[in-house]
């Protein structure tokens, strides 16, 4: 129990408990952590995506009330890494039921489509060119291997980023149907081909059954059809 004591100023303020140092609580943070996001999540995605988008273009791929939907509809869909308890870099996807992105799929989450439509992925503006936007993705799309009925994951980009997702295995679709004013974007996919091995990983934090390893895009990946 804490008491009160005395100070010279005659103001009493509350005391330690007196803990013997072997066995004070330690409050510290995870390191890092790789776990689904949630709408708790949703202020710090947007002031990621704040920074990395509208302040270049003015717009972004998601505003807040978007991110929020997402969020409370498929976290499952999601993936936030942390370090040291602040976001640095996230994932925001949900289901999509056609071979192709159109407009609805902005904003909907389509519970029986079989592709895994990424919406975004950034990472913090102080984090960047650590090479971490690669390895969140390639975790992303190892979880997906998890998670039944997911045949591919799709995502439109501008056309100077086809680069960054080739290398991590995405194979160009073509043009996308969806604009946004004078934007337009490039489709691209990444089959999900059979269940990862499931099994336990103490850094899989928060995916049961995740596996933690993501081998690189296999150089046999099958073209996919445009
Ligand atoms: C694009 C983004 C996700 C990259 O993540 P990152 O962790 O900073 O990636 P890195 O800089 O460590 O780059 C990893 C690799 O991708 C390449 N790369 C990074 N950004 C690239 C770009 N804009 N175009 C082409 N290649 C790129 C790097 O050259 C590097 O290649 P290497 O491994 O052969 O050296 C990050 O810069 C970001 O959040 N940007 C703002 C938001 C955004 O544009 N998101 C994507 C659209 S939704």
């Amino acid at each position: 129990m804490s008491s009160l004591i005395a100070q010279p100023s005659g103001e009493a303020t509350q005391a330690l408990p007196s803990v013997s140092p072997g066995i004070q609580r330690r409050h510290t943070l995870p390191a890092s952590e790789v776990r689904p996001l949630n709408a708790q999540d949703a202020v710090s995605v947007f002031e990621i995506e704040r920074e990395a988008f509208i302040s270049v273009s003015g717009e972004c791929p998601l505003h807040l009330d978007e991110v929020r939907h997402f969020l409370t509809l498929c976290p499952e869909f999601s993936m936030g890494w942390f370090e040291e308890g602040r976001l640095v870099a996230f994932i925001i996807g949900s289901l999509w039921d056609r071979d192709r992105l159109a407009t609805e799929a902005l904003t909907l989450h389509k519970p029986r489509g079989s592709n895994a439509h990424i919406h975004v992925l950034a990472v913090h503006r102080t984090f960047r060119q650590q090479g971490k936007g690669p390895i969140l993705m390639w975790r992303y799309l190892q979880y997906l291997r998890c998670l039944p009925n997911v045949r591919r994951a799709v995502l439109m980009c501008e056309d100077f980023l086809v680069p960054f997702y080739r290398k991590m295995g995405f194979k160009v679709l073509g043009r996308c149907a969806v604009t946004v004013g004078a934007l337009t974007f490039t489709e691209m996919c990444y089959p999900i081909s059979g269940h990862a091995y499931m099994r336990r990983n103490s850094e899989a934090i928060r995916f049961p059954n995740a596996p933690l390893t993501l081998p690189p895009p296999r150089a046999n990946d099958r073209q996919m059809d445009v």
